[in-house]
């Protein structure tokens, strides 16, 4: 189901609104009109240009961007030398998202560089020959599943990856981020990811994990990378996505995470900050708007059907009711802010207005208008696409952002492999 494409600003029930500093201009409120100009600008320049197609994704610009970044990266990359599986992830996720096929002889090629990435001690590095890190695990896990070959799943040497796992698990519950590094709630995410895709999540190994993700949780409602610290968007997709991973969201105090989340949505530009007072970012249409999906699984758990109302729930305020086709966010006004605000014309996607196009924002920005246009799964899904059946993406799998195919397909490949360590169980004759 695909709309028409009325001018920007008309679509979304709250209307667009712009700061009001109530005559104290500070940095924060100069920096946040300063943006609100240009979006408002190009808003403005959407509305007069009847000519060109309104809300166009770029789709052939993109794809030609992502193909060439699989083949040769400009030194501008120089400075991700350590995190090349991610540049494998963002490029692979992307092309799924746009539904491209990957050509056999590029599978082949990034199987062949994850592997060499891949650390005698278990877990992957950021290149081959550097020490494992959790980040760069996750990213490289992720991309071998997109890929989703035998040759892929056969890369990935889960016995040491288990010990690997254990080896940074600390005490109270959290995850170093690799030997030596620091703790936030990144590493709970990517542990419980990469462990559940390939079948070596133990409870002894996540022993404390959910406790003390839930420790994160701040009087904000959103959760910082460590106890005490601010609610960041990036953290809190971690830690929600972890939770539903350790089937434990019930440790959170839901109402006051979607009371945070929903704030986060900008008034006027329609896509998401990070954090309070901070500027909107198109990566954030992921880390943001994808808690929507896992909130309202939460929520939707603890919820009565009603089926007029949709679901009623006790932990949201009042009589609020939980919908059956819609997130509880401004699905069109974020598709706006992306497609309007965060195209390159060369073809990727970025921050805002002004910035360069990258991969990663080219990962996130896609994934968020991914998560903006589906609702739902399986028999219970609705689309929302906004300027047309064109600009129709593929849906990713909200807590681990590769699509639910590739997740299904991963789950039951590993599924048929013991957990390593453990003797299978012969029948006696
Ligand atoms: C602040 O950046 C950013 C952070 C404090 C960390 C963000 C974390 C993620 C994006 C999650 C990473 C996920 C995995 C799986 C490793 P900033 O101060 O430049 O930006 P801001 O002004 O928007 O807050
Ligand atoms: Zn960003």
């Amino acid at each position: 189901m695909a709309g028409a494409s009325p001018p920007p600003g008309t679509q979304h029930s709250g209307g667009r609104r712009r700061l009001r500093d109530d005559g104290v201009r500070t940095p924060t409120s100069a920096e946040q009109t300063k943006v609100e100009d240009i979006v408002q600008e190009v808003f403005d320049a959407c509305k007069s240009n009847h000519h060109t197609p309104q809300f166009l994704l770029q789709r052939e610009k993109h794809f030609h961007y992502l193909k060439r970044g699989l083949r040769q990266l400009t030194e501008a990359y120089e400075c991700l030398d350590a995190s090349r599986p991610w540049l494998c992830y963002w490029i692979l996720h992307s092309l799924e998202l746009l539904d491209e096929p990957i050509p056999q002889l590029v599978a082949a090629d990034v199987c062949q560089f994850l592997s060499r990435c891949q650390s005698p001690q278990g877990g992957f590095g950021g290149g081959p020959g550097q020490h494992p890190h959790l980040a760069p695990t996750y990213a490289a896990v992720n991309a071998l599943c997109i890929i989703g070959t035998e040759e892929a799943f056969g890369i990935i040497d889960r016995k040491k990856l288990l010990e690997y796992l254990h080896s940074l698990k600390q005490p109270d519950g959290s995850f170093l981020m690799h030997l030596g590094g620091e703790v936030d709630v990144r590493s709970a995410y990517c542990a419980a990811s990469v462990a559940s895709l390939t079948n070596i999540l133990t409870p002894t190994l996540f022993a404390g994990t959910a406790e003390w993700i839930a420790r994160c949780q701040n009087w904000e409602g959103g959760i910082g990378g460590v106890p005490g610290m601010e609610a960041h968007g990036g953290y809190t997709f971690c830690g929600v996505a972890a939770l539903v991973i350790l089937k434990k969201e019930h440790l959170l105090n839901l109402r006051s995470l979607l009371h945070w989340v929903t704030g986060r949505q900008m008034r006027f530009e329609g896509g998401f900050q990070g954090r309070c007072n901070k500027l909107v970012d198109g990566c954030y249409s992921f880390w943001q708007a994808g808690l929507l999906p896992l909130l309202h699984r939460a929520l939707h758990a603890r919820g009565n059907f009603t089926a007029s109302q949709g679901m009623s729930v006790p932990s949201l305020a009042g009589d609020a009711a939980l919908s059956m086709t819609r997130w509880m966010f401004d699905q069109p006004a974020l598709q706006e802010y992306i497609l309007l605000c965060c195209q390159c014309p060369a073809g990727g996607l970025l921050d805002k207005p002004g910035k360069s196009r990258d991969f990663y924002h080219t990962c996130y920005c896609l994934s968020g208008l991914a998560i903006a246009q589906h609702f739902g799964s399986g028999d219970l899904h609705h689309e929302v696409v906004l300027g047309g059946p064109e600009n129709r993406l593929q849906a990713t799998h909200p807590v681990y952002n590769i699509t639910p195919e590739k997740v299904m397909r991963a789950v039951m490949h590993f599924l048929q492999q013991p957990l390593p360590g453990v003797e299978p169980v012969v029948a006696a004759e």
